[in-house]
């Protein structure tokens, strides 16, 4: 008889990623890097794992799907490392699921986004993030489980 699949372990927590960044490695690299979505969410959950923490990794191009995730998340997850993308500039929705939700969140962007276009200086998110990274690239998906992890950690 084989094995029953071993539970995950670790603490769930959901990576959510937003429009476009299917494409990462692709889109505008000289911005976003080289890493592809693959391999951020490979990242992702190996520094979940070293944390304690198991990382479910979604991504949609669809502004209501990455609000059922968050809907979702409320009983599903602990914590949320969002890349809104470029719904962080137009969504109010979005921002208000986050706050619905009132989950420990991380906001992260790959790119500085206060050294860009002005349109990208405002983050509807970052009101209700408790933390925001910008401008580490792939590197701030990891730091941003690393800070999840304590955020937990402190909230026990
Ligand atoms: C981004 C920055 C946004 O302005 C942009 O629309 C993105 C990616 C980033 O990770 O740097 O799609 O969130």
């Amino acid at each position: 008889m084989p094995n029953p699949p071993a539970p995950h372990p670790g603490v769930p927590v959901l990576v959510l990623n937003g429009p476009n960044l299917d494409l990462l490695g692709l889109r505008e690299p000289e911005v976003y890097g080289k890493d592809t979505l693959a391999g951020v969410e490979a990242l992702c959950r190996s520094t979940a794992a070293a944390h304690g923490l198991r990382a479910d990794c979604r991504q949609s191009n669809h502004e209501g799907v990455l609000i059922d995730a968050i809907h979702e998340a409320r009983t599903a997850h602990r914590g949320i490392v969002i890349n809104p993308a470029g719904y962080s500039h137009t969504s109010v929705a979005v921002r208000d699921a986050l706050a619905a939700v009132a989950l420990p969140v991380v906001e992260v962007h790959l790119s500085n986004i206060h050294r860009r276009e002005p349109f990208r200086h405002h983050s509807h998110v970052s009101a209700v993030a408790d933390t925001v990274i910008c401008g580490a690239g792939s590197h701030g998906y990891a730091l941003a489980l690393t800070h999840l992890a304590q955020l937990l950690e402190a909230n026990r």
